[in-house]
């Protein structure tokens, strides 16, 4: 059996899902495709999807399964089969039951879900300290500031707060969060998929924690 990695990160909005991906891509070398980064360039960059996206994203709902669903297969097919590292999508049933039809399809399989979890209140405070730079650097005011108050540390640029980072927003995408993406965690827990992590946690546990799992599956695969 192959020990090709497909993995998918879920959890609320602001847990670190990002933050553990960068550690992730770098231990595992894996293909990462965010769905909300690839979207908000997409609004950066003026396109139909963009167009279409921004108004969903501003206030805090979900952009429609289709319109996802088209753009992130392309994205997986167009990375051939080193494995992936899926960060914000599948985000509904829907979601999830076309990712797994269309790997399904091409004889792959998911290897875990990794659910990156932690309460509404943690999550508020973790997303009112986040700035990110131009570059995609995510940084935290209190738990992860860059050298020098406001700007980047490579690139010496602004650093800014995201458009749906403001508190009536987030609401929102808590509640969305909670009314359709928070079933996925019984979908993946039946298909024996979910595995669970304390987003509370610093960033070096979750990281330390997840990767011990990682190594446990890998290991499994290649028996
Ligand atoms: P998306 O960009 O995916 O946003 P999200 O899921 O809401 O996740 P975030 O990026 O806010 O948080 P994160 O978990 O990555 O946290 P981070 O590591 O940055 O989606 C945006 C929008 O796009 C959606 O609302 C929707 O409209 C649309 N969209 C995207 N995918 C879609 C889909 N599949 N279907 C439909 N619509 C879709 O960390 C947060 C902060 O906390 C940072 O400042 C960080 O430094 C800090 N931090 C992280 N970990 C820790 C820690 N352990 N301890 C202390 N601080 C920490």
């Amino acid at each position: 059996m192959s020990a090709e990695l497909n993995l998918v990160l879920l959890g609320p909005p602001g847990a670190g899902k990002g933050t553990q991906a960068e550690r992730l891509r770098a231990d595992f070398s894996l293909p990462y495709l965010a769905t909300g980064d690839m979207l908000r360039k997409h609004v950066k960059d003026g396109t139909a999807i963009g167009v279409k996206a921004r108004a969903y994203m501003d206030a805090g709902d979900l952009v429609p399964d289709e319109l996802i669903i088209a753009m992130i297969l392309e994205e997986i097919d167009a990375q051939g089969d080193d494995g992936f590292l899926l960060d914000g999508f599948p985000r509904t049933v829907p979601q999830a039951d076309a990712l797994d039809e269309a790997i399904a399809g091409r004889g792959r399989r998911l290897t875990a879900v990794l659910l990156i979890d932690a309460d509404d209140e943690c999550v508020i405070k973790r997303i009112s300290g986040r700035r990110v730079a131009a570059n995609g650097r995510v940084y935290h005011i209190a738990s992860d500031p860059p050298v020098t108050e406001g700007v980047d540390d490579e690139e010496g640029k602004p650093l800014v707060q995201r458009d749906d980072d403001k508190p009536e927003t987030v609401r929102q995408r808590l509640r969305t969060y909670h009314e359709q993406t928070v079933p996925l965690i019984d979908y993946y827990e039946g298909r024996g998929l979910l595995h669970r992590f304390d987003g509370s946690r610093s960033p070096a546990e979750v990281a330390e924690h997840i990767r011990a799992t990682l190594s446990t599956l890998r290991l499994e695969e290649t028996l």
